[in-house]
Formats: C-alpha cells, structure tokens, sequence
C-alpha cells in the first residue's frame, strides 16, 4: 500500500509500460514495477532525454524486508543501461534507501514541468526525484531538469 495513496492517475502512469513481476516460491504476485518512456528535458536549454521513468514499484507487506524491490531495481537497472539516456522516479520515503543501494542518486538542481500553461517550477518534488546514470549521457545533477506533461503528478 501507497503510504500517499494511489489515484486513478497513479494507475495509468505505469499503463503502457514495461511491467516487471515478482513472485513467490509457490507462484504468488508479491511485487509490480513498470518502466515507462518519457523525455525529460535537461539543463537551462531544455535539452530532450529519452528517459525510463519508473512507476508502481510495490511489494506485498507480507514479502517486505526480503530484497523483492531490491532484486526489481537490479533488472530495472540492466534495462535502462540498454535502452535509455537515463533512468528516473520519484520516490517515496520508503522507496528512497532501496533506490539509493542500487546506485540512484537524488537529482539536486532546480526541478520543471511542461504544463499548458508553460514551464512551472515544482520545487516541492525536491529531494525525491532520483535519476540513474548509464554510460550513453554525462549529466550535471546541479542543473535544471523538466518533466514532460501529464495529468496528475507531473513526477
Ligand atoms: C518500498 C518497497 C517497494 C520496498 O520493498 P522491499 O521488497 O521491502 O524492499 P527490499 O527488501 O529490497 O529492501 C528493504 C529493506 O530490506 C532489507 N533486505 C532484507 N533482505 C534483503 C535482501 N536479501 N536483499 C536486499 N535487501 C534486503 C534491505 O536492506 C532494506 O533495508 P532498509 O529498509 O533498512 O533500507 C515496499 O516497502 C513497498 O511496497 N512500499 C509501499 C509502496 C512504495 O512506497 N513504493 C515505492 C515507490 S517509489
């Protein structure tokens, strides 16, 4: 369960995606991640990123504590290395220490979204949004970062 809550929006942000299952020994779902492609823009000129953006990672209490997050995060990982400029979320307190073992990092500069009404500062997602370096990009996590537009939350 989302400590937040999870809205309808929540729901469709991982539709589409690619969906990572966990299950138990004896054939039960006990943990969902999806990666989902965005493009976030980097730096003061909006520079475009082909970004895996992670969505719905969740474990059953019941399995928690056990590494399930921690093994998703690894295949998670191995994807966007292959497949993207780079990786990124928006974690929750929970999430956070699991992100940061596997090698995410908190972005630090200035946060952006794209909305209707222009570019907008959303400076309270601050300290949760977390990105993962591959090879392909040499990023500046001082610098502004902007996410693409959708409905409910924009990270
Ligand atoms: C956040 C969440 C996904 C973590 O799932 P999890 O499977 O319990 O995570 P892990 O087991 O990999 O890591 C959690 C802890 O178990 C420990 N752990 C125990 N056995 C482990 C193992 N074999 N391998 C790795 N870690 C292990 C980790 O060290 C970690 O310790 P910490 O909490 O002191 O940092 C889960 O708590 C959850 O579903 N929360 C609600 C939804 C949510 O907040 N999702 C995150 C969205 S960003």
């Amino acid at each position: 369960m989302f400590v937040e809550g999870f809205t309808d929006a929540d729901w469709d942000h991982g539709l589409g995606g690619l969906h990572l299952m966990a299950e138990s020994d004896d054939g039960r779902l006990i943990g969902h991640s999806c990666i989902v492609q965005r493009h976030l823009m980097v730096g003061p000129q909006r520079t475009p990123k082909r970004v895996g953006y992670i969505e719905g990672v969740a474990v059953d209490t019941a399995a928690r504590g056990q590494g399930v997050a921690s093994s998703m995060v690894a295949e998670i990982n191995d994807i966007i290395t292959r497949a993207y400029d780079f990786g990124a979320l928006c974690a929750t307190e929970q999430g956070l220490p699991v992100y940061r073992r596997a090698g995410w990092q908190v972005w630090r500069g200035p946060l952006w979204a794209s909305t209707p009404d222009g570019i907008v500062a959303t400076e309270e997602d601050r300290g949760a949004v977390m990105i993962y370096e591959t090879d392909s990009v040499a990023l500046d996590l001082d610098t502004d970062l902007t996410a693409d537009w959708r409905v409910g939350d924009v990270w």
